[in-house]
């Protein structure tokens, strides 16, 4: 009988991946990682060694690990300069791709790595497990039904008081070369997905905004999750952006690892229509009936899967049955689009087309 499971190579054994393995696991036997890759020994180890991957099958080139003929997709779980070299490969070798966030930091890199999709005629999905919670699932069939008429302003945002990912020392997320951006690249990439697909995807057109560093450099100020090499600080702490899109509709962008506010930290979307607004994750609804306010608390049954593994079984779904990617290229390209547009505008001091 014809072996019909998916057969995965994952690459980057970090820590990420162990939300990836798990979630694989769970789609055992119909799913199955074969092969695992990472340039550090002791990461092939750790992963190799806790989720029974045999030992021939651990490479530390991924170009090598892409001969293997049985692989059919890669989950990509690398840091985010090197997601456009090893999605282009792994497209190239004729393996549908499942690829971390952001998809690449820079809109151009998305570009190629959408050719080499193109070229290659498979699956290229973006790992953003914020849009697979199943809070924003159960707001997002809740809005398809257009309960909130036209959605023509939406806050977005992803904030801490002090959670800098100052950790690994050079190949760490507050290193440009190594992370492509500060929070806009780590976190708010995640709330601004998720809102615009709340959104329904509307065309950007500008935005304005700001990208400083304030309190990453300085000594005095302490981090939740330790130290950092301040002067190995090379991104952004706080931004915030002003987009406007080509349907007339608005959105505002927050996003920080540093902020002098009150809570710990927190992600809010706020979506405001003509028939109603609506609150995620709260899932509050806001509107008027007869002369009455009205506050409304959506719900859902308490089966609950985790993004990632939403995410994962998502992408092996469309592959198995060879439908279209969940989260398309194009889609992502619009969201770095937005957060490239917040840089540019910062070091243009003015509003940038986008
Ligand atoms: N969706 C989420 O919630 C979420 C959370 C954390 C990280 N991420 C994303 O996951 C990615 C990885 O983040 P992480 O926290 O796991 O980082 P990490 O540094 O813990 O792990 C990255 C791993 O990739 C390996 N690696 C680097 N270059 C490689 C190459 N050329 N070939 C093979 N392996 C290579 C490293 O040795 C390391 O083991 C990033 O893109 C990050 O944005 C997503």
């Amino acid at each position: 009988m014809a072996d019909t499971r998916l057969k995965v190579g994952l690459v980057g054994c970090g820590g990420i991946s162990g939300a990836h393995f798990a979630g694989w696991q769970k789609l055992n036997p119909e799913c199955q990682i074969v092969a695992i890759c990472d340039i550090q020994e002791a990461a092939l180890q750790r992963r190799g060694t806790e989720f029974s991957i045999p030992k021939e099958q651990w490479y530390l080139d991924h170009q090598e690990m892409l001969k293997k003929a049985d692989i059919a997709a890669v989950d990509i779980c690398v840091p985010n300069m090197v997601h456009e070299p090893i999605t282009v490969n792994a497209l190239k070798a004729g393996k549908h791709v499942l690829c971390e966030k952001p998809l690449a930091p820079t809109p151009a890199a998305i570009r190629r790595m959408i050719a080499a999709r193109d070229k290659a005629g498979k699956l290229l999905m973006c790992a953003q497990s914020a849009r697979f919670e199943r809070s924003s699932q159960t707001m997002k069939a809740y809005l398809d039904t257009g309960a909130l008429g036209e959605i023509y302003y939406a806050r977005s945002h992803c904030l801490r008081r002090r959670f800098i990912p100052g950790w690994n020392k050079g190949l760490s997320f507050i290193d440009r070369d190594y992370s492509g951006g500060g929070p806009c690249i780590d976190i708010g990439v995640h709330v601004l997905d998720t809102t615009l697909s709340f959104m329904g995807f509307p065309e950007p057109v500008s935005v304005s905004g700001i990208a400083p560093c304030k309190l990453g450099k300085r000594k005095d100020i302490r981090g939740w999750w330790g130290e950092w090499d301040r002067d190995a600080m090379t991104v952004e702490d706080f931004a915030v952006g002003f987009v406007r899109f080509d349907n007339g509709a608005a959105m505002s962008l927050e996003c920080s690892w540093l902020l002098n506010i009150k809570e710990k930290e927190y992600s809010r979307i706020i979506l405001c229509g003509t028939e109603a607004g609506a609150e995620w994750p709260a899932l509050t609804l806001h509107g008027e009936t007869a002369g009455s306010l009205t506050d409304t608390q959506l719900s859902f049954n308490d089966d609950r899967v985790g993004g990632h593994q939403s995410e994962i079984q998502a992408f092996s779904q469309a592959v198995l049955n060879g439908g279209e990617s969940p989260v398309p290229a194009e889609q992502s390209l619009k969201v770095l689009r937005i957060l490239d547009g917040i840089y540019r505008s910062y070091a243009a001091g003015k509003e940038v087309k986008v």
